[in-house]
């Protein structure tokens, strides 16, 4: 019933949001502005962002060190940052980059922005948090603005990005998904390189069930 209704309302909604994000647009948290261009993920309409926003709103971040890997339009970093967390902002899509880089100076929120493709540009060092919202369909993205939306036909990005967490030193990383997405793929993936995923929130927003897991380097018996 679920999946009929998203048929029907997907198309209507995509029109929608098409003409919503050809311009640029703002979007607030907490007394923290971002201004979105249409080549950057959009948090008005996701609810990812804002579940996340809202999730690490009560944490204690003073000096916690915390990266937000993709970052987009950057609001969970500047918000983490605004809450005394030591933190590094990365995404592979440049646009993002450097409009964050603007919204630092802007909200006057110390951030280091990073230019990255996963953990490539980004110095060894130990992580508190890292938080990921990941593209989860599995298309190939043909530029950068599709990169948020697409993991790559074979899941690459999943693939990646397991890989690459086996080398890091974090006490907590925490990853978003949806029941949109192959959940059992995706934790297959992260199974194939040692990690579980346990359950921290779901949450339901417009019927769609959301999840917040700790993604956790398996135990060795
Ligand atoms: C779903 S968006 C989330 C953006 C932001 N974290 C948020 O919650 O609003 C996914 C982000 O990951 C970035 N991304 C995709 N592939 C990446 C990669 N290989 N390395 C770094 N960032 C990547 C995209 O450019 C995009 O900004």
């Amino acid at each position: 019933m679920l999946k009929k209704v998203k048929k029907i309302i997907f198309p209507i909604a995509k029109l929608a949001f098409n003409t919503f994000h050809l311009k640029q647009r703002k979007y607030t948290y907490s007394g923290i502005e971002v201004s979105i261009s249409s080549e950057v993920f959009p948090p008005h309409f996701t609810i990812s962002t804002k579940i996340l926003l809202d999730f690490i709103k009560p944490l204690n971040l003073t000096n916690q060190s915390f990266l937000e890997l993709g970052c987009g339009s950057g609001i969970i970093s500047l918000f983490a940052a605004s809450k005394g967390a030591q933190v590094t902002a990365s995404d592979i899509n440049l646009i993002a980059i450097e409009a964050l880089k603007k919204a630092s100076i802007k909200n006057k929120i110390p951030v280091d922005v990073v230019y990255s493709d996963l953990f490539k540009n980004i110095n060894k060092q130990h992580f508190d948090y890292i938080i990921i919202n990941p593209p989860y369909y599995p298309k190939q993205p043909k530029n950068d603005k599709e990169r948020a939306w697409f993991c790559g036909e074979n899941f690459e990005y999943f693939q990646n990005l397991f890989e690459e967490l086996e080398t890091q030193s974090v006490t907590n990383t925490w990853m978003i998904l949806s029941e949109d997405c192959k959940l059992n793929t995706i934790k297959q993936l992260a199974l194939n390189k040692g990690f579980l995923f346990e359950l921290l929130l779901e949450k339901t927003v417009y019927k769609e069930k959301n999840y917040i897991f700790s993604v956790q380097k398996k135990a060795i018996n």
